[in-house]
């Protein structure tokens, strides 16, 4: 039973199966709608608007599949003020448990007399037909008096009234093309209210479109003026702008509850998920400013807000993220991020860095961060990891490199290591290209004859600015060892892959040295 307008209770009427799929670009097979249907009904909206059965068989399927088969809400079928399209909207829905016939038809003068070419009084005698016919087939019957907003207010009251009177428990206000603005759209549903004597006999819904961007603000206020139900889609899809965003009045009720003091029985941890169906399915992808559901609807990016949530969340965030489907609250790591930011995600990734060490991972992590916009988990894991091998390579680092090669240039190469911590050693070389005579001048300051078996670079992330990782398998006489390195810069992946494996190799030598030293004394 539908609550009455002075129940705090919202009913949600999903019609992305009806009005969103009318989006340009948007169709949908049977299977995806049946899948859509089916999520609707976890997320749990009152009324899946399932489609307009007259307009096609494969809507007529849509509908009678939906109806039969998705348990919960109540379906409706959408159709004209025409005995034809009642009784393919009552045959579609003739098994359904919970059908809802939903009937409309233009109310201004645009559609009165520009578009139907009727009067007013055909129009209203149409209605009543329809609502009567309706009626025959279900007990829950809607009527919409479309382009509500621009009709004239006692020729809709008329209608509105008729239409109750003829069976209508619900009456659906639509603001067809996103015209209306808040205030006046509350005024419009409080006159209502006021003026059309029988109108406690239905619940007052709204169906507002986007054209101006004010559906959810226009369906909201006219919550507040006593309307009870309120048509919307998933990610405000629909025809031209689209619908009032389900996500977005389901999540402003909920978080603004103090204001509104209403309530709606969607699960909004079932949002998320809902929305990516819809958007995988239509084919339509959503903004990542999108509210709710947007990639970055919940992405801190600047320092100070990062700052911020990871001290106390409500210091930049009002609705927690799981609650409509989210993992978390993200930080973006770009160029803004602070330390604390990069120490938090480096938490959570498993690595604990006392603040020497945070220093020099922030510093690396500025430099790519300059380079790339965004800098992703690999990234970060890739400049700890190159780090770490750094410091148990130990004798040598790489400090400074630069490299000289293009079309008619003998590739040359400078690099400046620091040798055992203290020493520094520059020295310069030329080699086949701007990695051998790299590795030459490495050979040169490091004194060794490391001979590269293999060398192989990949891309870490994706995009030009990715992290290259550069893997080197080296040989020195018996001695193997293989050392990895990583940077945007591929040159300098190189460098820094054959310096780990020097000092690899230069841990192994010391270690055959000890063991060499050892033997006499185990011989005896
Ligand atoms: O926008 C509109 O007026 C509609 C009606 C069918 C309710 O979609
Ligand atoms: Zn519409």
């Amino acid at each position: 039973m539908a609550p009455s307008k002075s129940d705090d209770r919202v009913i949600i009427f999903d019609t992305t199966l009806r009005d969103a799929e009318q989006s340009p670009g948007a169709s949908l097979t049977l299977r995806d709608k049946l899948e859509i249907g089916h999520q609707l009904a976890r997320l749990r909206v009152d009324v899946i608007e399932a489609g307009f059965p007259i307009s096609s068989n494969e809507d007529f399927e849509a509908v009678q599949r939906v109806g039969l088969e998705v348990e919960g809400p109540a379906i409706c079928a959408l159709a004209r003020v025409v005995p034809r399209d009642i009784d393919r909207a009552g045959e579609a829905l003739r098994d359904a448990p919970r059908p809802r016939i939903h009937t409309f038809v233009g109310t201004s003068e645009a559609h009165l007399a520009r578009q139907m070419h009727k009067s007013g009084s055909e129009v209203l005698d149409m209605a009543v037909k329809a609502v009567t016919q309706a009626r025959g087939y279900a007990e829950d019957v809607e009527f919409s008096p479309m382009d509500a907003t621009r009709a004239e207010f006692s020729y809709l009251a008329e209608i509105v009234q008729a239409a109750i009177e003829a069976g209508a428990s619900t009456i659906n206000i639509p603001d067809t093309v996103g015209y209306t603005v808040p205030e006046q759209f509350a005024d419009l549903i409080r006159r209502l209210r006021g003026e059309v004597p029988n109108i406690d006999r239905a619940v007052i819904s709204v169906h507002c479109h986007d054209d101006l961007g004010m559906a959810v603000s226009n369906s909201l206020a006219s919550l507040q003026a006593g309307a009870r139900q309120v048509e919307c889609t998933l990610n405000g899809l629909g025809e031209r702008a689209g619908n009032a965003s389900l996500e977005e009045v389901v999540m402003a009720l909920k978080t603004r509850a103090d204001y509104f003091g209403l309530r709606t029985e969607v699960v909004a941890r079932e949002i998320l998920s809902t929305s990516r169906l819809v958007s995988r399915l239509m084919g339509i992808a959503v903004a990542p400013n999108k509210a709710i559901v947007g990639a970055n609807a919940f992405a801190h990016s600047s320092g100070i807000h990062q700052d911020g949530v990871l001290k106390s969340r409500d210091t930049f965030e009002i609705m927690d993220p799981t609650e409509v489907g989210w993992e978390a609250t993200s930080i973006v790591l770009t160029a803004r991020s602070g330390r604390h930011a990069l120490r938090h995600r480096l938490e959570e990734l498993g690595y604990e860095l006392d603040a020497e060490r945070l220093d020099e991972i922030y510093e690396r992590f500025l430099e790519l961060a300059d380079k790339k916009k965004e800098v992703f988990d690999e990234d970060l894991m890739a400049i700890v990891e190159d780090e770490f091998r750094e410091d148990e390579g130990g004798r040598f680092a790489l400090e400074y490199l630069h490299t000289v090669s293009g079309t008619g240039t003998v590739p040359s190469a400078t690099v400046r290591i620091r040798v055992d911590g203290e020493e520094r050693v520059q020295q310069s070389a030329w080699g086949d290209g701007p990695v051998d005579a790299t590795y030459e001048a490495i050979n040169q300051v490091t004194n060794t004859r490391a001979k590269v078996e293999e060398y192989s670079i990949q891309a870490i992330t994706g995009g030009s600015q990715a992290m290259g990782e550069v893997t080197v398998r080296v040989s020195d006489g018996d001695l193997k060892t293989t050392g990895r390195g990583t940077s945007t810069d591929i040159i300098e992946a190189s460098a820094r892959a054959y310096v780990d494996a020097i000092n690899r190799l230069e841990l192994r030598r010391g270690r055959q040295v000890r063991l060499d030293q050892k033997a006499p004394d185990r011989a005896h």
